[in-house]
């Protein structure tokens, strides 16, 4: 009898020990002179529970975790004999995390080989692409706009709207770009799916080369993604051999083909037009708009530059249709969010679920609270941009609006939790440290009022002056709101401003509400 298990190739895995495991799992199974298929997977993305095994039966696939390599053995025997096991965690699809989750998005990841096109096929792969090719470019534009797919990389923009822009634009040339640079703080759901679903990544960006007649596609992958950009390019690879990238896809009349791009290693590189710039070997200094990237993007021709998360939900919006899609979701908040939970969560991973949930349910309820056992005291969505929520704001709901309403963002859907022990003041001062160091220098109200930002704050919190001061930082917040070129200054006062807002008592001269609690 052979048997077939499962052990994530997931960077996150791997650095808990997977590949030990898969080592000590492979000895185990020869020891016992058992045919033995080690099958290299993503990451479930129950990363509490990493390095997760799973086996498979004739019921489906069993899981274990998390594994230890000195485990290794006593779980190959119980697989064997079918004995219980302390680590025995049961149908891998019953375990409540998975199974309260709608994946959509995240449907294949941990399940397929993300080396083999076969399995891409095998589990719905390519459908999308082939309902693309049916519908034309004009009706796979209306599909995604039907759909109401907004972009995962922060900003929410219709994807629809930018696909259709590109489309209108004349050129003889036009390129898809896809940002997988993924720098905000507490998110990883573009290095999962890249590590575990390779495919739906190159398939949602062939997607949008049909829908708006690009021949030519770039991701951007940050430097500090290794894993991620082996599996890209091995993917990407064994898509060309496969005929669905390169002359005549799949047997039609078009033409795509992607390269990889490392990224040059700062946060500002995932600001679209930044990102371009480094694409074209230059530094990346963001670019003013208007031109628009849909109008003059990469090379000056026009551009579709989307987040992964973005890309990787269009084979499945072609696949079951835009209503099945848009009947997920709150007001114009449709589809799934792959959410990612971090920080000082007892349960954090990815969660992927319909727009809706809200905050408390999502850290209190699906997060387990802190891993420290301390009471939540503040969490951060969005990433390093984003607003800090208090406890009295957990009832707002995930959904781009509420947060906007809220002074918050969704931002690419990460979620970083803090107990009582955090000082919020320090985060303020991160936050504009932050922005002082990451600044591309292209516009005063960044590059200084960052820089003066943290002074004001240093002064605040050690007493100097403090209502001039605090007057002073709500000014130079405004300042780099409303007068910054990007996001990168015209976001940074959220986190600022609402830690402020929110928890005031930490900016006193001494750190009170610790020295209370002690
Ligand atoms: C400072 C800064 C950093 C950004 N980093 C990223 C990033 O890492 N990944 C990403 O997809 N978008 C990032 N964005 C947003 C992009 O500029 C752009 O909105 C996005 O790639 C568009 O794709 P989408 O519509 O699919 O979200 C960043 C924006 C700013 C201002
Ligand atoms: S806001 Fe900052 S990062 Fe953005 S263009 Fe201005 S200086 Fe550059």
């Amino acid at each position: 009898m052979k048997m077939q298990f499962f052990i994530p190739c997931d960077a996150g895995a791997l650095a808990v020990g997977a590949e030990e495991v898969a080592d000590a799992v492979r000895e185990a199974a020869h020891a016992r002179k058992l045919e033995a298929e080690i099958v290299r997977t993503g990451s479930r993305g129950l990363y509490w529970l990493e390095p997760m095994v799973e086996v498979a039966t004739p019921s489906g696939r069993i899981a274990y975790g998390p594994v230890a390599q000195d485990r290794a053995e006593s779980i190959v025997d119980a697989a064997l004999t079918g004995a219980t096991h302390p680590l025995r965690l049961g149908a891998t699809d019953d375990i409540p995390w998975l199974k309260r989750q709608t994946r959509l998005t995240f449907a294949r990841c941990g399940i397929v080989d993300p080396r083999s096109l076969e399995d891409y096929r095998r589990h719905g792969g390519y459908k999308g692409l082939e309902r693309a090719f049916a519908l034309g470019a004009q009706g796979t534009i209306e599909e995604i706009a039907q759909s109401g797919l907004r972009g995962r990389g922060g900003a929410g923009f219709p994807t629809g709207i930018k696909w259709r822009t590109v489309a209108q634009t004349d050129a003889s040339q036009k390129y898809i770009v896809c940002n997988a640079d993924e720098g905000d703080s507490g998110t990883f759901a573009d290095r999962m799916i890249m590590e575990g679903d390779p495919f739906v990544v190159i398939e949602g960006m062939t997607i949008a080369a049909v829908a708006v007649g690009a021949s030519k596609g770039y991701v951007y992958i940050r430097s500090e993604y290794p894993h991620a950009i082996a599996a890209m390019k091995a993917a990407i690879e064994t898509a060309r051999r496969g005929a669905v990238l390169g002359r005549r896809i799949a047997d039609s009349s078009y033409t795509f083909d992607i390269e990889v791009r490392v990224g040059a290693g700062a946060y500002v590189c995932g600001e679209e037009t930044s990102l371009l710039e480094s694409i074209e070997g230059k530094r990346a200094v963001v670019r003013a708009k208007p031109p628009l990237p849909a109008h003059k993007g990469l090379f000056g021709r026009p551009t579709v530059i989307n987040n992964v998360l973005s890309f990787a939900s269009a084979p499945i919006i072609l696949e079951k249709g835009a209503a099945s899609y848009r009947d997920f979701g709150i007001g114009k908040s449709r589809g799934t969010m792959p959410i990612q939970l971090a920080g000082n969560v007892k349960y954090g991973g990815l969660f992927e679920t319909a727009f809706g949930l809200t905050l408390g349910e999502l850290v209190d309820d699906i997060g387990g609270g802190s891993t420290s056992g301390r009471p939540v005291r503040a969490v951060q969505v969005g990433g390093p941009l984003g607003a800090y929520f208090p406890r009295a704001l957990f009832d707002t709901p995930f959904d781009y609006e509420a947060f906007a309403a809220r002074d918050g963002l969704i931002g690419h859907g990460g979620v970083v939790v803090f107990d009582d022990t955090v000082d919020m003041a320090k985060q303020a001062r991160f936050a504009m440290e932050f922005c002082a160091i990451e600044s591309c220098g292209k516009c005063t109200p960044c590059r200084i009022g960052s820089t003066r930002g943290v002074e004001v704050i240093d002064r605040i919190v050690s007493d100097t002056e403090r209502t001039a001061n605090l007057a002073i930082l709500e000014d130079l917040c405004n300042t780099m709101k409303f007068g910054s070129l990007c996001a990168l200054g015209g976001f940074t006062p959220y986190p600022v401003m609402s830690a402020l807002t929110h928890f005031p008592e930490d900016f006193g001269a001494a750190p009170r509400r610790l020295q209370a609690a002690e």
